[in-house]
């Protein structure tokens, strides 16, 4: 959970009235705290301060502007998909020399840019990526550094679109596969073998299937080592979750204390791709009633909040809790709440208890990660405005987009 109380029937959030915030600025904003970002990465930072590792915080999950540079200025590196999050991070102050590279699809113009920037590493998935890598490498000069994304296929209780280890989706190569792509890379001129990486999913409880999938991936290394081909880096990925509902989550220090502990008798410096974890709990996303819609079957409450702006319960049945901004005494009914958009699945959340009235405030938790970087323009809306608590202080970190940045790219002829 984010930190949230009710005092005297007013929800606060890190000790900042939400009511006096929803009135101040108009719904629906993001509402994040620093000090939760800053004390996850914190977590991370302490558990590892005795091993050589470097913490790339994977910037899908939340790319606002000022978040990354926070991250940065904490000495944090980036787990980065695409050159507009290349770009993004150098822009935020990031140092290219902590960025590893992931994703299937790698452009030739993004990996220009990706060695224009020295970056830390490529992950590589697949051969002909490698091939690729390598040819841009060599006419640039440069010296591309790589891991080779294997899949460990760990079973992990998990929602299908968020699991990725697996050999029967598009992420990273078997292990039969990584052996023959780390041989070819040793011919090849401009490669320079460093690591070896695994993402096995996202919202994973406790360090359990990572355990097994590092034993896998030691097999490799030592298999690599017979080759003469040595590994200086194992990336584990990112993956663990955050409590929603009623997941028994293990704290950061924990499961970085039992992936610690498995790679202790190794020399492999530790590379972790958190996400979620950094940013999750950090946000909630206050939004207005508008109507209070009721039928013969079902009552709903309409947000001025939608799918647009948060997507997380259509797309992956996710459940975020939603509370009231203030606690009436009135007498609560079952409802939907969704949204205005004009599709179905435009819901945050279905048969929940509620004591409200149309113009109250709703808070949907927990929406730090996989929340304002999944908002679109659908049904010509615009993207909403993020605040931050910083110092205490409410400060806008993202205006909401205007009418004419959403008209602006378009032609009426041509
Ligand atoms: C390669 C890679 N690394 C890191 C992450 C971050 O995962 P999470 O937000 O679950 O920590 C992802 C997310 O899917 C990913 O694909």
């Amino acid at each position: 959970m984010t930190s949230l109380t009710y005092n005297d029937d007013i929800l606060y959030f890190n000790s900042k009235n939400i009511l006096q915030i929803a009135k101040s600025y108009q719904t629906p904003f993001y509402l994040y705290s620093e000090n939760i970002i800053i004390d996850n990465l914190n977590e991370y930072q302490t558990s590892l301060q005795d091993i050589d590792s470097l913490i790339c915080y994977s910037v899908k999950a939340n790319s606002s502007m000022y978040i990354l540079s926070l991250l940065s200025k904490q000495g944090c590196g980036f787990d980065i998909v695409s050159g507009g999050e290349l770009l993004k991070v150098i822009k935020a102050g990031g140092d290219p020399t902590k960025i590893v590279f992931s994703g299937v699809g790698k452009t030739e113009e993004e990996i220009v840019m990706a060695l224009d920037q020295n970056i830390y590493c490529f992950n590589v998935e697949s051969m002909s990526e490698l091939y690729r890598l390598n040819n841009i490498a060599c006419d640039k000069k440069k010296e591309a550094k790589i891991a080779i994304r294997v899949n460990p296929e760990i079973n992990i209780d998990s929602h299908p679109y968020i699991t990725t280890g697996m050999k029967d989706n598009k992420f990273g190569v078997s292990q039969t596969e990584a052996m023959a792509m780390y041989k070819n890379a040793l011919s090849l001129s401009n490669i320079k073998i460093i690591g070896i990486d695994f993402h096995i999913g996202s919202q994973i409880e406790d360090a359990n299937p990572y355990k097994e999938s590092i034993l896998k991936v030691l097999e490799i290394t030592e298999l690599l080592k017979k080759e003469n081909i040595s590994i200086n880096h194992i990336d584990i990925g990112g993956g663990l979750g955050i409590k929603y509902e009623k997941e028994n989550i293990s704290s950061i220090s924990n499961f970085i204390e039992n992936i610690v502990n498995l790679l202790s008798k190794t020399d492999l410096k530790l590379i972790v791709e958190p996400g979620r974890s950094i940013v999750g709990n950090s946000a909630i996303l206050v939004t207005r009633v508008e109507y209070l819609k009721k039928t013969n079957t079902k009552n709903f409450i309409i947000v001025d909040a939608g799918m647009n702006d948060f997507i997380r319960p259509p797309l992956y049945g996710a459940f975020h809790s939603i509370l009231e901004v203030v606690n009436k005494k009135i007498p609560a009914e079952t409802y939907d709440v969704v949204g205005p958009i004009c599709e179905s699945t435009d819901f945050f959340g279905k048969e929940r208890n509620f004591k409200v009235e149309e113009g109250d405030f709703l808070i949907i938790d927990n929406v730090g990660a996989y929340g304002s970087v999944l908002s679109s323009n659908y049904n010509l809306r615009r993207k909403p405005l993020e605040l931050m608590i910083i110092n205490d202080e409410v400060q806008v970190i993202r205006s909401r987009e205007t009418y004419d940045q959403l008209l602006s790219n378009e032609k009426t002829n041509v």
